[in-house]
């Protein structure tokens, strides 16, 4: 044999060799390889930034935030490197639940702008490629609507019965529970009809009769309107309320008092919502999340596939841990237990890894301030807690939902006094514990913790008046920590929360284990710490999350000192599992 000719011999041994070995790796292979992913979708992959409007930037001097002002801060927003933004509602309303009392579903809040403020904003975020999410309120409306306006006039008016009414000459209407009414009473007499209307949340906010199809006609081409206008997704708020049985019966014994549950069983919910991804979804390339309240049953049925309904659910589980039961958002003094918060986050993984799609937040409008709430605001941890926090809310599975602000790592503003508060939800509790002859001073202080306007405050944009937010007089408090906790401020400093969570999103959108990746709780019964891996192809990722003030030790058994570090919010990373305090590490494993 010639020289050549034995080389080629072995070259092609060699081939046939490593060919060899990969068919054998295919074999033994348990996770998907990077191109078999099943389903990918762009909204599993995406990191979804939220904006309450009201809050984010005012271009007018009134004091409320306007969709200028988002469109003045677009370039700041694709600086993210997120992907999508859902806006909390920015349609006509009266306000008395800041936006979730629509009484035009095709118009802008005049507060907010004009419809094209809104042209030029979606264009806006569209040419930076950035996804637009509305908010979609349709289990209810404001008593101002049109709808409402000519229902309550008599009972033939032809919009009577968008709405759910029980007439007065059948006696008292049957217990109904109401979110924000200081009675918790959900029926409110109308002279006119002699008949009294159902609201599951204010009394300005009367339910919408799905059982009616006019009433779903006209929601589903409402949505076509926003569609056709090139929205890219809706959320779904209170979407479970939206079937009730005209008849009323009394709520089963099985519910044990949790009428908000018993509301989110509706009979027709899921034909409902069948029809509305016939009607109108499935005509679209449109992402929807649903917020559903129940167990992980009920809420499955809103994302299965096979189902045809919707695409992400959001669920509640683990933001309503740490509150003491039976009362309204006190929190626990013994704070969160973090082996309850593992337990619920593997349980929801497990479902949604077989079938679904699930979302991992810790904020939203809804919800305090995540550095307060879940992490320490004193001047000590306050910066390492929020990297902590972003690094877990980014490195979970689900798609990852950030809400505004907490990229700086605001904080509670804890109003003394209920008369700094906007929010009716926190307005009808108070009231409500008055009326009782509870312990006001205790509830204020547990809604230092809790209220909803912690997290709705002003965007802190510099150190000027206001934050920058506004020239006028802002419509909350802004937190007046905005001389040191804002973005110009933050821009400056290499290792502010800021540029640690544009460092997380970056990571997170060049490594899909982050997004496919299995996900499995290591250290279960840790009490401070909370690990765990995302494993594609067999590669694994490992985050080590410290949730404590203080020094806490991790064991998970792996060998650190042979990991390589892909991210953490300390200068030097742990190597032997002690972990500092609210320390975050992104290990890759050993191959
Ligand atoms: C949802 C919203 C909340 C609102 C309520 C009534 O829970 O997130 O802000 O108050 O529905 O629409
Ligand atoms: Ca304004």
């Amino acid at each position: 044999m010639s020289k050549t000719r034995i080389l080629t011999a072995f070259f092609l041994s060699v081939l046939l060799l490593s060919a060899c070995q990969t068919a054998g790796n295919n074999v033994n292979r348990t996770a998907p390889s990077a191109n078999e992913i099943p389903d990918r979708k762009w909204w599993k992959e995406a990191v979804i930034y939220q904006i309450y409007p009201r809050s984010f930037k005012d271009t007018n001097g009134d004091g409320v935030g306007d969709l200028k002002g988002i469109i003045e801060k677009l370039d700041y927003i694709k600086s993210l490197g997120i992907d999508a933004v859902w806006i909390n509602p920015i349609y006509a309303s009266p306000n008395k639940d800041n936006g979730y009392d629509i009484s035009d579903y095709e118009n802008i809040m005049q507060e907010f702008g004009t419809m094209q403020d809104f042209d030029v904003m979606l264009k806006g975020f569209h040419d930076r490629q950035i996804k637009v999410f509305m908010d979609l309120v349709v289990n209810h409306c404001s008593d101002e609507h049109r709808w409402f306006l000519e229902a309550k006039k008599s009972r033939d008016n032809p919009y009577y019965n968008y709405f759910h009414w029980w007439a007065k000459e059948k006696g008292e209407p049957p217990k109904r529970w109401s979110h924000f009414d200081e009675k918790a009473d959900a029926w409110q007499f109308n002279e006119a009809t002699n008949s009294y209307y159902l609201h599951y949340f204010g009394d300005f906010q009367p339910d919408l009769n799905w059982e009616n199809p006019k009433v779903r006609e006209e929601i589903y081409k409402m949505m076509r309107f926003w569609l056709d206008k090139g929205v890219d997704g809706f959320r779904m708020d209170a979407l479970a309320y939206i079937s009730k049985d005209p008849n009323f019966p009394p709520m089963p014994e099985s519910y044990n008092g949790r009428w908000s549950m018993f509301y989110a069983d509706g009979p027709k919910l899921h034909d409902y919502i069948q029809e509305m991804n016939r009607e109108v979804l499935s005509k679209y390339d449109v992402a929807t999340v649903a917020e559903a309240a129940g167990d992980v049953e009920r809420v499955m049925k809103f994302v299965d596939p096979t189902r045809k309904e919707l695409n992400m659910a959001y669920y509640f589980e683990a933001t309503d841990l740490g509150y003491l039961p039976n009362e309204f958002k006190m929190p626990d003094p013994n704070g969160v237990n973090l082996v309850d918060l593992k337990k619920i986050y593997s349980k929801w993984n497990k479902a949604f890894e077989e079938r679904g799609w699930g979302t991992t937040y810790l904020a939203n409008h809804d919800q305090p301030r995540i550095t307060t709430r879940w992490g320490n605001d004193s001047p000590e941890f306050r910066e390492i807690s929020s990297k902590m926090l972003t690094t877990f809310i980014l490195t979970m599975p689900g798609t990852a939902f950030y809400y505004f602000g907490d990229e700086l790592g605001m904080t509670n503003i804890k109003f003394d006094k209920i008369e700094d508060y906007n929010d009716i939800e926190v307005k009808t509790n108070y009231a409500q514990v008055r009326e009782k002859g509870g312990d006001l001073v205790r509830f204020l202080e547990g809604m230092k913790i809790s209220a909803r306007d912690n997290g709705r405050t002003p965007m802190q944009w510099n150190s000027t008046a206001n934050a920058g937010f506004s020239n006028g007089n802002p419509w909350l408090k802004v937190n007046p920590n905005f001389d040191k906790i804002n973005v110009e401020t933050a821009e400056k400093d290499e290792n502010s929360p800021l540029n640690y969570f544009r460092k997380v999103i970056k990571l997170r959108k060049s490594d899909e284990r982050l997004v496919y990746g299995k996900f499995a709780v290591v250290d279960d019964n840790n009490p401070d710490v909370f690990a765990y891996t995302r494993e594609l192809n067999g590669k694994k990722i490992l985050v080590l999350l410290n949730f404590k003030a203080k020094e806490s030790n991790s064991n998970t058994g792996v060998d650190l000192g042979k990991t390589k570090v892909l991210l953490g919010n300390y200068p030097e990373a742990s190597k032997d599992g002690k972990l500092k305090p609210f320390e975050a590490v992104i290990y890759q494993l050993e191959e």
